[in-house]
């Protein structure tokens, strides 16, 4: 019996810049018949002959487009990796994880830790982006990854900093040429207009430092 090749192939496709895709993923893109995802993901591979499915519109009806495509594969590119807090779940779930194979990508959390020289064994990772978090993480987690994007979450995180006593990194466009990574106070984070590429790395403070 032939193993059937899934339909859709969620290729994780890191934090944006080229210099941070797989070669796994570019030759994918190479030879996918259709691509489909965020125009600024598709426009990392112009050479590619595919067809193009800009991810536009509410999702429900994108994700309907996806499903009446002829082609029998499908190259569905997302941001970072597919496995943290990402459009690719939203696929699973509406084909089914059978129908889909998932190629890994470097995560704009790898990268914020990277950037931060700090190991993410015992990180945890929140999600401000498409709403505000109710919860937040144990204490003894370090450091909290903040996905930012959501309405009011600048002045949240730096509330939560705050009573935390933690300290703030903001990380915009990381890997991007306008990359730009500083410690700010909760104060200055609070007044920080939205950015569409931002992370807010939480760190304890050492016992010694205020
Ligand atoms: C829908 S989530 C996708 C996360 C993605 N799956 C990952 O692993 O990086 C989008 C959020 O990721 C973060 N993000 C993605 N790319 C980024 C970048 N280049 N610089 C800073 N943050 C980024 C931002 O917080 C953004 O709001």
């Amino acid at each position: 019996v032939g193993v059937r090749t899934p339909k859709y192939t969620l290729a994780g496709c890191g934090p944006g810049s080229l210099r941070f895709l797989t070669v796994e993923v570019l030759e994918l893109a190479a030879e996918a018949k259709v691509l489909a995802g965020a125009s600024r993901l598709l426009e990392l591979f112009p050479a590619s002959p595919a067809r193009r499915l800009p991810f536009e519109g509410p999702i429900d009806a994108w994700l309907e487009r996806l499903a009446s495509l002829e082609e029998d594969s499908v190259v569905v590119l997302v941001s970072g990796d597919p496995g943290c807090f990402s459009l690719a779940s939203r696929i699973t779930a509406r084909f089914g994880i059978g129908a889909c194979r998932v190629i890994p990508g470097i995560s704009s959390v790898q990268v914020a830790c990277a950037a931060l020289g700090l190991t993410w064994e015992n990180a945890a990772v929140v999600s401000a982006h498409s709403g505000l978090p109710r919860t937040w993480p144990d204490e003894t987690r370090d450091p909290w990854v903040v996905l930012m994007g959501a309405s009011g979450a600048e002045a949240t995180v730096a509330a939560v900093a705050e009573h935390h006593e933690r300290h703030c990194t903001v990380c915009d466009d990381l890997t991007l040429d306008t990359e730009r990574i500083v410690r700010v106070l909760p104060q200055t984070l609070a007044s920080l207009s939205p950015h569409p590429r931002r992370i807010v790395v939480l760190t304890r403070k050492s016992n010694h430092e205020s």
